[in-house]
């Protein structure tokens, strides 16, 4: 939520920032702004805009603002409309400080109220506003003890400043009286600095980054720094400097290219057989000799021999991979595992439980409640004595330089690739994938599975990669006809039992948030306790009847909507029982274990396809951001 760039150098910032923020537009876009130290007039010169990041370039396309060290912000809104008015970057009375930042100031209006009552005038409904006022206060304070107006003055007054800020942050201040100089901090918000050739950037996330250069050094919690032309000081909570190595950005973290693809989410779709090329590659291992494959996990997997249980913690479309995983984790591998919204667990956890393994499922790795979620978790569990509660921890993410992966050890790196679209395919995919290899791994270790039906999954998932290309090739025409026939309707149900009620929920949700149409899913057998009253002709049924146990009520639920008059759409493989349906989205006949990997597919381009013929911008829906790190 919110996308911060801040450098400083001896390149021009003006392109630099404007180049970072279109790597972070992602992350939110509302309004955005940049702010240099105009190195003509020794002042701050701010440019800002309402909307997409378009309107910014467009009022600064003619600007050659002369100056090496800015800040640069596109925003998600949270205090205040998505206003002119309201766009980043803030300057206090003075105009001498810009502050750009991307969190939630949770104590802000007591803040407020007193600097009011001191006589300080705001201009925006932010949380933010208050910080370049309490900066400049502070570096009054400070002009008292004969300090330098410098950039170690400015760091002296922001650590001052932030140790009454309530909530979480990532910030970056200029000060025109310190114009080579930037202070940067961090509290549960990410900020990655990039040492680049003759300039460092900051910035929110590694893609406004990645152009300028692949040596990074991750911000720690808590921590704040001073960037000079000359060098980095970062400093922790206890104000000690801290020294660490840079790391190298990993090709895959780098490429944002859309190809010849009208829209990321369809290129990101269409990436979903590498995805799972990928995640063969990098976990599945052949013993040669035994010519038998294994799950290769980058951890120490002793562990899973003690688990009795399992808990996972998410949001969102990483929620739905948990439910699907959870599915497999106890019907699969036999072990009791439950499923938790973040939002909730982390202010209503379960009681505690011994020999728990908890698992954070977060493709940004940034996601507020999840992390807030995992860290209350880890906490409560260290403050028990007794072993069995120890905290064993899993984190599966694509992005393990972020949050989470700092929190985490047993990282499983989905190895998706940098995900653009704000709506999540192939990351969900990935996620999948992550869970199939725990399924495996705890069947071996619990035994709960015969060596045979353990080896005819892994042989499922092997195949994968043909079977998606093909699924794609077969269904990207034809979901664009349906589209054609759907793009105007209100509403749509989903259904969908067992291992694939969590992809009626993802398929709704896909559906939902990038064509703004009203969808819900459903277990199919729930629909007589109510929402079946919701049917009528105007209500297309999509149901996902992968052949199963419960094959035949799956047909018998699909059968009740049609007595309602509902458009029937079936997500199945052609077989007795699916010429119920009015148009049926063909899926390869599949072992059922495996059957959410195939009908998430054509799910995904259906609802591609119907935004895309409202003509909605698929990639940056209304009202939503890529990685959510507020609460
Ligand atoms: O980065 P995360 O996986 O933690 O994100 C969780 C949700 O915000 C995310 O899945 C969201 O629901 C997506 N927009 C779904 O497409």
């Amino acid at each position: 939520m919110c996308g911060i760039v801040a450098v400083t150098g001896y390149k021009k910032a003006l392109p630099l920032l404007i180049n970072g923020l279109e790597k972070l537009e992602y992350r939110g876009y509302d309004s955005a702004g940049i702010a240099i130290i105009n190195s003509e007039k020794n002042s701050i010169s701010c440019n800002k805009a309402e909307g997409k990041l378009k309107n910014l370039k467009n009022n600064l396309k003619d600007e050659n603002i002369p100056g090496t060290v800015g800040i640069g912000h596109t925003r998600w809104a949270t205090h205040g409309k998505p206003e002119f008015k309201n766009a980043h970057p803030h300057i206090d009375g003075s105009g001498t400080i810009a502050v750009v930042q991307n969190g939630i100031i949770e104590n802000f209006q007591d803040l407020k109220n007193k600097l009011e009552k001191e006589g300080i005038i705001f201009n925006s409904d932010t949380d933010t506003e208050v910080i370049p006022h309490l900066i400049k206060r502070e570096l009054n304070t400070l002009s008292k003890l004969n300090l330098e107006n410098n950039g170690s003055t400015l760091l002296v007054a922001v650590r001052n400043v932030i140790s009454d800020l309530e909530g979480s942050y990532a910030l970056a201040v200029l000060w025109a009286d310190a114009p080579t100089s930037l202070v940067v901090a961090r509290r549960q918000a990410p900020l990655i600095i990039g040492l680049g050739e003759g300039e460092f950037i900051c910035a929110s996330d590694t893609p406004a980054i990645a152009n300028f250069t692949n040596i990074i050094l991750p911000m720690e919690d808590e921590e704040i720094a001073l960037l000079t032309p000359l060098g980095i000081e970062i400093y922790d909570i206890n104000n000690e400097r801290q020294y660490r190595n840079p790391v190298s950005l990993k090709v895959s973290e780098q490429i944002m290219d859309k190809m010849n693809f009208k829209h990321y989410m369809l290129k990101e779709i269409y990436d979903q057989p590498q995805t799972a090329k990928n995640w063969l590659e990098n976990y599945l291992n052949q013993d040669l000799e035994k010519g038998k494959y294994q799950i290769n996990y980058p951890f120490d997997t002793k562990f899973f021999e003690s688990i009795e249980r399992i808990e996972i913690i998410a949001c969102g479309t990483s929620k739905h991979a948990a439910m699907v995983g959870s599915f497999l984790l106890e019907q699969f591998s036999g072990i009791p595992t439950n499923v938790f919204y973040a939002s909730e667990f982390r202010y209503s956890p379960p009681p505690l439980l011994p020999n728990t393994l908890t698992i954070g499922v977060t493709q940004s790795g940034e996601t507020a409640d999840t992390i807030a979620a995992i860290d209350m978790e880890i906490k409560r569990r260290s403050s028990i004595e007794d072993k069995n509660f120890k905290p064993n921890l899993i984190a599966i993410t694509n992005r393990k330089e972020s949050s989470i992966g700092r929190m985490v050890s047993n990282i499983i790196d989905i190895c998706a690739g940098i995900e653009v679209g704000v709506a999540a395919t192939k990351t969900f995919f990935a996620q999948l994938l992550s869970f199939y290899g725990l399924a495996i791994k705890f069947a071996e270790i619990k035994g709960t599975q015969s060596i045979d039906e353990i080896s005819n999954l892994i042989t499922e998932l092997i195949k994968l990669p043909p079977l998606i290309e093909d699924l794609l090739e077969q269904h990207n025409k034809s979901s664009e006809k349906l589209a054609h026939d759907f793009f105007n309707i209100k509403d749509v149900i989903f259904l969908g039992r067992g291992i694939n009620y969590p992809i009626a929920l993802e398929g709704a949700l896909k559906l939902k948030e990038i064509s703004y149409i009203h969808a819900a899913g459903y277990p199919a057998g729930e629909m007589k306790h109510g929402p079946i009253a919701l049917l009528d002709k105007k209500v297309p049924v999509i149901s996902i009847a992968s052949p199963c146990e419960v094959f035949d009520k799956v047909i018998s639920n699909a059968q009740e909507a049609k007595a309602r008059d509902s458009y029937l759409i079936g997500i199945a493989p052609e077989c007795n029982g699916t010429e119920i349906f009015d148009y049926l989205m063909k899926v390869p006949s599949s072992n059922e274990w495996i059957s959410p990997l195939l009908n998430i597919i054509p799910l995904q381009l259906l609802s591609y396809h119907i935004a895309a013929h409202r003509g909605l911008d698929v990639d940056q829906p209304r009202n939503l951001a890529k990685s959510v790190t507020v609460e």
